[in-house]
């Protein structure tokens, strides 16, 4: 693929596909590590004379959803940036035309959320198109949406000359150095709420990795597959059929399992709520596991003695919720404190994998942390991305 470094940009709209999903609270950033990653990039843009013309995604919404707006990320952003940073509410259409129009070289606009239009995730040639019109370059610095075969992150590719960022580039430069050959056993852990279209990808990772650790959300599903109660937990129970095919496939493929054996329950869902630390057979039918255990916390360690490199997507349990962080933030220490000893080669990714790590203070520990989540374990799963597929052609 080609770079910004092959780029003229003088005088260029350059759309560029960012990833400003970032996890948010009452309207404010709760973790900016997706908008400094992508900094270099709208620096390269601008210093060249370009006009740096942003798209992203947020959350998933469907259809036009005034709480998913990103416009208070703009602000987030131009404090990181140090500039202003316009704003167009709309990505296509005339009020995007003319915003673009108005923007000087060498400045910066974010444009609306992609997904408030059907033809974002359906790939839609009009929907491209309009996206098209409006630039002459198109950079994509979002390996975190790299799965995803939509409008801003694979349709346009094809559509306007096509570069990698800065930010692509580092993940795709990192992720090959650290993981291409990785020194055995190899552990990943795996948790986090996006429960069903994690499942799928669980089937694959037992045959690339030695260790796999189930935790959060997803490690519920597998407890009930396995006959336990989990009460009012998160849990796919229409797909406890997949779960118990992925632990026979991990025993196929001689991939050892690791699953919680016990839990912190609680009968709400928020912070300080009551709560109690029960074996994993305990759980009652008007509670709900909010964490991991210590018991799970001390076995996870033992595991991780025998590694040689870890990879890690998704926290342990709600870890934005004190004390449900305890697991996760003990883990993460403990990973970061292996590697900088010297025994591991570690590599975190994902948005709440990221926020779970920076609040346990254990990021800087660790090997590599990526922007990306699902693209990364799509990567490690050996599967080609769409959208790093599309800048190659
Ligand atoms: C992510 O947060 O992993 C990316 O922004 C992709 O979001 P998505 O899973 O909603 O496509």
């Amino acid at each position: 693929y080609r770079t910004l470094d092959d780029a003229d940009l003088a005088k260029k709209r350059v759309l560029v596909r960012v990833d400003l999903n970032v996890p948010m609270e009452s309207g404010r950033v709760t973790d900016g590590t997706r908008i400094r990653a992508i900094l270099p990039t709208i620096r390269a843009i601008t210093e060249k004379g370009g006009k740096a013309v942003l798209l992203s995604h947020f959350g998933r919404p469907k259809g036009r959803d005034e709480s998913q707006s990103l416009a208070p990320l703009v602000e987030a952003l131009s404090a990181e940036l140090g500039r202003s940073v316009a704003f167009a509410s709309d990505c296509i259409g005339a009020e995007a035309k003319d915003a673009v129009e108005r923007l000087a070289c060498g400045e910066v606009i974010v444009l609306e959320n992609t997904r408030f239009h059907a033809g974002e995730e359906k790939n839609a040639p009009d929907f491209v198109e309009a996206l098209a019109s409006l630039g002459d370059v198109y950079v994509n610095d979002s390996f975190s949406t790299a799965h995803r075969s939509h409008a801003s992150t694979e349709g346009l590719a094809h559509k306007l000359p096509a570069f990698a960022g800065r930010s692509m580039q580092g993940e795709l430069d990192a992720l090959t150095k650290a993981l291409e050959a990785p020194q055995r056993p190899v552990l990943a852990v795996v948790g986090g709420a996006k429960v069903s279209t994690k499942l799928e990808l669980l089937g694959n990772l037992v045959a690339k990795v030695d260790i796999l650790v189930i935790g959060g959300g997803m490690a519920n599903t597998f407890l009930a597959a396995q006959g336990k109660t989990v009460g009012k937990s998160l849990c796919e129970h229409d797909l406890l059929g997949t779960a118990r095919e992925i632990l026979d496939k991990a025993k196929a493929a001689n991939c050892e399992i690791v699953l919680p054996v016990d839990a912190v329950v609680a009968k709400e869902f928020k912070a300080n709520a009551p709560h109690r630390t029960v074996s994993v057979d305990e759980v009652g039918d008007d509670e709900m596991i909010l964490d991991a255990g210590p018991r799970t916390a001390a076995l996870v360690s033992d595991k991780l003695k025998a590694a040689r490199t870890v990879v890690w997507n998704g926290p342990f349990g709600a870890f934005e919720l004190t004390p449900f962080d305890a697991t996760t933030v003990a883990v993460a220490q403990e990973v970061a404190r292996l590697t900088q000893a010297g025994k591991l080669l570690s590599v975190a990714g994902g948005g709440d994998t990221v926020a779970a790590l920076n609040h346990a203070r254990a990021a800087a520990g660790f090997s590599y942390v990526s922007t990306a989540g699902g693209a990364f374990l799509e990567w490690l799963e050996g599967k080609a991305l769409p959208g790093v597929e599309a800048l190659k052609r």
